[in-house]
């Protein structure tokens, strides 16, 4: 019943199961609960300090918790997204009489839940699949009686089926990203790698598995794995406050740094842990390759360019857009001021405790300097070695281009 986390200057550091931070939030790591009807979030504003699930039973509720953040990855955005409005429907919201009223109900819905957060493609996907599995309903509904019927109950299958296919993928890209990286550096039992990651991109952030942390479970599974180090990822902590929980949880060996250390990290202890790979997620890959992503990952890709260090982008195909040609038609969200000069927490004890019934907001900053907070950056093609996606690795070829026509052949 106990994990044992490396530091490296220390050693290790125990932990016991049984322990009150943890025994609350064990019981499992879901970021979303679904059955027909019914849809539960985890808050993950709350975490790792409190295990606590919401009730999303409209659009607006569904908007209202992707805008604030209590969910939040691009996958699992596109996900609650689809399925708060399926729960609406299936608890009847929809009161149109015709398939028109049904199909106009169903993308004005869409089409509000589609300004909860700007630069994440997965939404924006989901919502194209949406509209197209009910019009390919009502083709075949308009025929019969029950052609409203025909539509709702299309869309909800659409958007179950959504949640479905997310694990499969994130199970095959955890396969294909381990095996791309077995190959580069011929890993084995003998030769483990270590790897790096940025913000959170697993279970939390996804159906489950996730992409890139999907990837560094499946080395650890496969025991290629030395150890994982995560950023903090200011300002909004996704690593510190999300990977870190989900490492711990998982009893992989890990090592939380802050942002500003991974050029010293790469530096000092690139060769002794055998570092190989940063690996990211992504919000939205474009035609070109340029990826996308949580703020820092761009300076993560010149650190590890420079220190000879591969960079591996790990991407659904729900999160390539090909009608973008390249990073500067991305719109990247900026967020409120106080993510920067605010932060919250839970409270410290005396005896360096954690009391998990008590967060606080403490000010950080002067509260009345200017704040620039871009919640996402670009990193150009050129500083990606893979795009790791369902249907396999794609490399750039012999003319420096990435070409996603073997992912996406329908598309390309
Ligand atoms: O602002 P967030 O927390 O939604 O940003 C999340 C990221 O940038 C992730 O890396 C990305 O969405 C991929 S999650 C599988």
């Amino acid at each position: 019943d106990r994990l044992y986390l490396q530091d490296l200057t220390r050693g290790f550091n125990r932990f016991s199961l049984s322990d009150p931070f943890f025994s609350s939030a064990m019981a499992t790591l879901e970021a979303i609960k679904y059955s027909r009807g019914k849809l539960l979030v985890l808050d993950q504003l709350r975490l790792p300090h409190e295990h606590h699930y919401d009730e999303v039973s409209t659009s607006e509720e569904a908007f209202d918790c992707i805008r604030s953040m209590r969910v939040r990855g691009a996958p699992a955005i596109a996900i609650v997204a689809a399925l708060a409005h399926a729960v609406e429907l299936q608890n009847g919201s929809c009161t149109a009489t015709t398939p028109e009223e049904a199909l106009a109900h169903i993308d004005s819905r869409l089409d509000y839940l589609r300004e909860s957060r700007p630069t994440a493609v997965d939404l924006f996907n989901a919502i194209t699949l949406l509209k197209t599995a009910v019009r390919a309903a009502e083709i075949k509904g308009l025929a019969h009686p029950e052609a409203k019927d025909a539509i709702l109950t299309a869309y909800i299958k659409a958007a179950e089926e959504i949640l479905a296919k997310d694990l499969r993928t994130n199970t095959s890209i955890g396969a294909h990203g381990a095996a791309w990286l077995k190959q580069q550096y011929n890993a084995s039992l003998d030769h483990k790698i270590s790897v790096l990651t940025h913000c959170n991109t697993g279970s939390l952030a996804t159906s489950g598995h996730g992409t890139a942390l999907g990837i560094i479970r499946t080395l650890h599974t496969d025991g290629l794995l030395k150890h994982a180090y995560c950023t903090e990822t200011r300002p909004y902590n996704q690593g510190s406050r999300l990977t870190s929980f989900e490492l711990v949880y998982e009893g992989i060996p890990s090592t939380l740094i802050t942002d500003s250390m991974a050029c010293a990290l790469f530096g000092l202890h690139r060769e002794n842990m055998n570092i190989g790979a940063v690996i990211v997620g992504a919000d939205r890959v474009v035609r070109n390759g340029d990826t996308a992503n949580k703020i820092g990952t761009y300076q993560l890709a010149v650190l590890a360019r420079h220190h000879g260090i591969k960079f591996v982008v790990a991407a659904p195909t729900t999160s390539i857009d090909l009608e973008t040609e390249t990073g500067a038609g991305i719109k990247i969200e900026e967020r409120k001021r106080e993510e920067l000069t605010q932060i919250s927490g839970a409270v410290v004890n005396a005896d360096g405790s954690v009391d998990t019934t008590k967060t606080a907001r403490v000010a950080i900053a002067d509260q009345r300097i200017g704040v620039w907070n871009p919640a996402f950056d670009v990193t150009p093609h050129a500083l990606i070695d893979a795009i790791v996606t369902e249907k396999g690795a794609v490399v750039k070829g012999a003319d420096g281009k990435f070409n996603f026509s073997q992912v996406m052949p329908e598309r390309w």
